[in-house]
């Protein structure tokens, strides 16, 4: 007998992102997986960001890990989080040494029980690490050295993090080679990408040569923000319209979520 006592929800399960042009529900599996999101300003990054966080936040095995250059823009969630980082390189770059640290520590002892993938629970959870703003922090704030430290410890965590439970999601207005140098954007698997405004920033989101073959997020709706290529399963893009989520909808599940995971008042 299965008897529902409460959100659980999992990393395991289907999340829903909204819907492919052809009226289809586009439901993806973020476990043991990373995304890379590109899309000018306006085109419905954070939408995206909100549908996915909503629902980490109200599964049992999530970790929730905001890095909010704009700072704005996951700051709704501040609460259902464990860590939030706003515009502070410092604390960014604690913040992705102390992942790594999670990650040798997980792989330290998935080694010696033989295991070899994490398997998320609550008291194990996901860590799910979301990067509004991925320019801010590779090519704005900091020093060089900071700049390229953080990119550098970035690409270990995406590189090696799924096996041990880390989910990164990163999302750029502008994806250009030098904000998502090809090193880091080749080791995202999901790629998604909102309306941008030239084929080689659509490339840099989806993969090389995808704009040619078709899928060239220049011909999106700029008049239909959350209208999208995905690229996930199946090995072709397919367009999408990312579900929204109103301001009144996200404080309610922000704080219900931080009810749950014990941040905030009661009353
Ligand atoms: N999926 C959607 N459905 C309907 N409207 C949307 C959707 N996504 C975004 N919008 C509308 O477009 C506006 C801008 O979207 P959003 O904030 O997600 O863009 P963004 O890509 O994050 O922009 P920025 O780079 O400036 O942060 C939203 O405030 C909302 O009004
Ligand atoms: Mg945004």
């Amino acid at each position: 007998m299965n008897i529902a006592i409460g959100p659980n929800l999992s990393i395991t399960d289907d999340y829903y992102l909204g819907k492919y042009a052809t009226g289809e529900a586009v439901r993806l599996k973020l476990a043991y997986k990373n995304l890379l999101g590109g899309g000018e300003p306006g085109s419905g990054k954070s939408g995206l960001e909100n549908v996915i966080i909503a629902q980490a936040a109200l599964s049992v095995d999530v970790s929730l890990i905001g890095f909010d250059g704009k700072l704005v823009e996951l700051m709704a969630w501040a609460e259902a989080m464990d860590v939030f980082v706003g515009p502070e390189m410092r604390k960014a770059l604690h913040t992705l040494l102390w992942l790594q640290r999670v990650m040798d520590e997980r792989y330290a002892s998935l080694s010696a029980r033989k295991v070899r993938k994490h398997v998320p629970s609550a008291a194990e959870p996901v860590y799910m690490a979301v990067l509004d703003e991925l320019a801010y922090f590779t090519s704005v704030t900091g020093t060089k050295e900071e700049r390229e430290l953080f990119c550098t410890l970035l690409r270990d965590i995406v590189a090696r993090g799924r096996a041990a439970g880390i989910v990164v999601l990163a999302f750029t207005q502008r994806a250009s080679w030098d904000i998502v140098p090809t090193a880091l954007r080749d080791l995202f698997a999901y790629r998604w990408t909102g309306r941008a405004t030239t084929p080689g920033s659509s490339d840099v989101a989806l993969g090389a040569g995808w704009a040619e073959r078709g899928f060239n997020a220049m011909d999106l709706d700029p008049a239909k923000p959350g209208d999208s290529f995905l690229l996930a399963e199946g090995g072709m893009p397919r367009r999408m319209r990312v579900a929204w989520m109103s301001d009144e909808e996200i404080a309610q599940v922000a704080s219900f979520a931080a009810r749950l995971r014990g941040r905030a008042p009661v009353s």
